[in-house]
């Protein structure tokens, strides 16, 4: 499978603040819903939060969005792709606050 380097639609609403991106994630078909999806981004949130970053990510799969909400991540834009007219999912996580 090839990845693109650059997603041809990477945020740019947060200008050049610092932030993950999370690009890809996937779980075998025969092993999802076990939590599986939940334990690989784990890793890469709790680094979010230790370094004070927001994650960003983007799905095309509407059926992920509850997963993302229950990791904290809030849905700031809904964009039809152009091209494939299909619907694309903007989505932000913020750090806790530091106090
Ligand atoms: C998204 C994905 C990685 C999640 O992996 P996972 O191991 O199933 O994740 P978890 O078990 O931690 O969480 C599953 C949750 O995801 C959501 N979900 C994902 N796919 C779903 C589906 N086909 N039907 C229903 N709910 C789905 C549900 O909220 C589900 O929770 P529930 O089982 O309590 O209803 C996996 O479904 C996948 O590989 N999908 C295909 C590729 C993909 O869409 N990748 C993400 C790109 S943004």
């Amino acid at each position: 499978m090839r990845l693109p380097t650059s997603p041809p639609h990477t945020p740019r609403t947060i200008g050049g603040a610092p932030h993950y991106y999370l690009e890809a994630l996937a779980v075998d078909v025969g092993r999802q819903r076990r939590g599986t999806g939940t334990a690989l981004m784990q890793p890469i949130l709790d680094r979010c939060d230790a370094t004070g970053l927001p994650a960003w990510l983007e799905t095309v799969n509407p059926q992920n969005l509850p997963l993302y909400e229950r990791l904290g991540f809030l849905t700031v834009e809904e964009r039809t792709l152009r091209d494939a007219g299909i619907n694309c999912w903007l989505m932000v996580r913020q750090p806790p606050s530091r106090a």
